[in-house]
């Protein structure tokens, strides 16, 4: 069985409400709790791990301009299987970021960034650095090149927020970040985020606590 990609598309440009989804391509990989990214300048779709009938450590592009679904070349070694992890993409490096995860067994705490066709690997630690977690959330911060992350579930729900700067290959770390007034979000996974570039801002919105959905 194949997943169907879908892309929205609206008839008289961005701003009218007469919009319409067409089904792109139905013969792509079968895949849930996956990651994707959108590369604007290759116009590409990437997707990354998840699971079909088992978690999966591949990455595949569909490219929008010849149509077709392939996997992209992981010239060294590969991120681990993995699913309910987080990507971003660095639009201007032209990089795909994953972070943590789950393949049935370990939670994951690495962070990992693909780039012409090869992938590169940050320990999880030593230091300051989240703690192992999936179904969490990332946003990419371009104007400081940053992936910032929030929460997910590592044994327990987290209510964590962590900034990983990247400067270069030896020189990346992670800090967290404490609000200075004690208010944050309650701990939580499965929720959704983004990141606003021109005020640099995270927003963030519902997802799970132990009690149910947040509202
Ligand atoms: C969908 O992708 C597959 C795999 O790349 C390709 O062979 C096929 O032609 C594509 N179908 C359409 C309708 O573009």
């Amino acid at each position: 069985m194949a997943s169907p990609l879908q892309r929205l598309c609206f008839l008289n440009g961005l701003t009218s409400v007469l919009a319409f989804w067409v089904l792109v391509n139905d013969t792509g990989p079968e895949r849930s709790g996956h990651v994707a990214a959108w590369d604007a300048g290759g116009q590409q779709f990437l997707i990354h791990g998840g699971s079909d009938t088992e978690f999966r450590p591949d990455l595949w592009a569909y490219d929008a301009e010849t149509g077709t679904w392939d996997l992209a070349p992981q010239l060294n070694s590969a991120a681990l299987k993995r699913g309910e992890h987080v990507a971003v993409w660095d639009p201007r490096e032209l990089a795909l970021w994953i972070h943590g995860g789950f393949d049935g067994v370990t939670l994951f705490n690495d962070v990992w960034r693909y780039s012409d066709n090869r992938w590169i690997h940050f320990a999880g630690g030593p230091g300051e650095a989240p703690t192992a977690r999936s179904s969490h959330v990332a946003v990419w911060d371009t104007a400081q090149s940053a992936m910032w992350l929030h929460g997910g579930l590592g044994g327990d729900l987290q209510d964590d927020l962590w900034k990983f700067s990247y400067r270069s290959l030896s020189s990346s770390s992670w800090v967290q970040i404490h609000p200075i007034d004690n208010r944050l979000p309650s701990a939580r996974a499965h929720h959704a985020a983004a990141w606003d570039e021109i005020n640099s801002a995270m927003w963030v919105h519902g997802g799970y606590d132990s009690q149910g959905p947040l509202l």
